[in-house]
C-alpha cells in the first residue's frame, strides 16, 4: 500500500516512518508513540544539561537543542522527536521583555493591552531564529529517518500569555480583551498568526517533518466564541503551512466541545485529551483526519500493569479511526518515572504489532 506520495508531499528519510505514515492515515507496522514535553525535567540527563542555563538561554543553543531534543529518543525509542524549544521562543525573538519563570511558565514584562502595545508586536523574520535553523539542521542530520516534530504557539494561548502577563486560570483579562475590543482583538491575534507562521515555516524549511500548533488553552472558549474569535487566526497558520508536504497536528486541553472546529481550522491530526474517547473524538472530527492521544498523563503514576491496561483502552478506541499517534492527553509531568515511559513505549510498539 501506501503508493507514490502525491503532490506536495515531501519524500524526506523519515518519509515511511510509522509515524508519518499513521498522520496520513495509511496502515502502519505498529501504533506510533511520542510524548508531548517527552524532553525535559522527568529526565536527570536533561535536568544535568540544563544545570544552571536559564530555559531561553537553552533554546538559542543548537549544540543543547540538539542534546536534549535526541535525549528522549534515545531512551525510549518514541517514533518521533519533538524539536526542543518553547511557544515564548519567537516573541522573545522579536524583542519582547519576556522570561520562563521555573515552576512558574512564561511571564511578560509590560503585557500587551492597547492598540500602542500592538506595535511592540513586529513581524518574525526568518532571521531573527537563525539558531532554530541551525538546530533543525542538525537534529535532522542525527535522526535519520526518525521523524522531527517542530511547534508553536497557536494565537489564542499566545495571546492569554500576552494579555495576562503570566500563565492564569481563568484568563479574564484575555476575555475582557476578546469581548469589549473585537477590533484590537482581531488585530493581535492576526499579528500573532503572523509570527507562528513564520516560526513553523522555519521550522518546516529546515527539515522538519510534521508541525504541532500548541493551542494549550483553547478550551476555556464556547465553541461559538472560538469560532468567531479565534478560528479565523488559527486557520491563517494552518493555511501558510499547507502544501509543503508535510503533516500538520492541532492540539489542545479541555477541547471536547471543539474539537470538530479545530479539524476544519486546517488540521490533519487532530490531538484530544483524555477526557474524550478518542472513538469519540473522531466521530466528533469528522472523516479525512487521523487523532493523537489520549492517555491521561497522571496515569504513569499508578502501577504498570493499569497503565497498561488504560492503554490498551486507548488502542482499542483508536481502531476506529482512520489514523492513530498515540500520545499522552497533554504534557510529561515533571516527577514521571521515566522507565514508566520507556515500559509504556514499548507495550505499545509489542501490543499494536499483534
Ligand atoms: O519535549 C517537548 O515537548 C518539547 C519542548 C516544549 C517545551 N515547551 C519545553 C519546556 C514544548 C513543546 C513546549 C510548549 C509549551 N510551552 C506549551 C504548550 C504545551 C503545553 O504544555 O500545553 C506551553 C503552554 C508552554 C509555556 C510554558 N513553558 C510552560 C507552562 C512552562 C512550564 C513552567 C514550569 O516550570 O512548570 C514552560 C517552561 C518549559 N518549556 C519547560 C520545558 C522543558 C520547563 C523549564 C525547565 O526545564 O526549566
Amino acid at each position: 500500500a501506501g503508493g507514490a506520495p502525491g503532490p506536495g508531499v515531501r519524500r524526506g528519510p523519515a518519509y515511511d516512518s510509522a509515524f508519518l505514515r499513521a498522520c496520513r492515515r495509511e496502515p502502519v507496522p505498529h501504533t506510533p508513540v511520542w510524548f508531548m514535553r517527552q524532553a525535559g525535567r522527568s529526565l536527570p540527563e536533561y535536568r544535568q544539561v540544563r544545570e544552571g542555563i536559564a530555559m531561553l538561554d537553552s533554546c538559542m543553543r543548537p549544540d543543547l537543542v540538539t542534546e536534549i531534543t535526541l535525549q528522549p529518543v534515545r531512551r525510549h525509542r518514541v517514533d518521533a522527536a519533538i524539536f526542543f524549544s518553547d511557544i515564548v521562543v519567537p516573541l522573545k525573538a522579536i524583542g519582547l521583555d519576556l522570561d520562563i519563570r521555573p515552576g512558574v511558565g512564561p511571564v511578560v514584562a509590560e503585557p500587551i493591552r492597547s492598540r500602542a502595545d500592538l506595535e511592540r508586536l513586529r513581524p518574525l523574520e526568518p532571521d531573527d531564529v537563525h539558531y532554530v535553523t541551525e538546530a533543525v539542521g542538525l537534529l535532522t542530520a542525527e535522526l535519520g529517518t526518525t521523524p522531527l516534530i517542530g511547534f508553536a504557539g497557536a494565537p489564542f494561548t499566545l495571546a492569554s500569555y500576552l494579555i495576562e502577563g503570566g500563565p492564569s486560570r481563568n484568563h479574564e483579562r484575555t476575555k475582557a480583551l476578546m469581548y469589549g475590543d473585537p477590533d484590537l482583538w482581531r488585530d493581535l491575534l492576526d499579528r500573532l498568526a503572523g509570527i507562528t507562521a513564520t516560526f513553523l515555516r522555519v521550522q518546516i524549511a529546515a527539515g522538519a517533518s510534521a508541525v504541532q500548533l500548541f493551542d494549550s488553552w483553547a478550551g476555556a472558549l464556547a465553541p461559538q466564541d472560538y469560532r468567531r474569535s479565534v478560528l479565523p487566526a488559527s486557520t491563517k497558520v494552518f493555511d501558510a503551512v499547507a502544501g509543503l508536504g508535510v503533516p500538520r497536528i492541532h492540539f489542545g486541553v479541555g477541547t471536547g466541545e471543539l474539537l470538530h472546529l479545530m479539524g476544519q481550522a486546517g488540521a490533519d491530526v487532530v490531538g484530544v485529551d483524555w477526557r474524550v474517547p478518542l472513538d469519540e473524538a473522531a466521530r466528533r472530527i469528522g472523516p479525512g483526519r487521523a487523532v493523537q492521544g489520549n492517555l491521561d498523563p497522571a496515569v504513569l503514576f499508578a502501577p504498570h500493569q493499569v497503565v497498561q491496561a488504560k492503554a490498551s483502552e486507548v488502542l482499542l478506541a483508536a481502531k476506529a479511526t482512520e489514523g492513530h499517534v498515540f500520545n499522552l492527553g497533554h504534557g510529561v509531568l515533571p516527577t514521571t518515572d521515566p522507565d514508566a515511559l520507556t515500559r509504556l513505549v514499548d507495550f505499545v510498539h509489542t501490543t499494536s504489532q499483534a
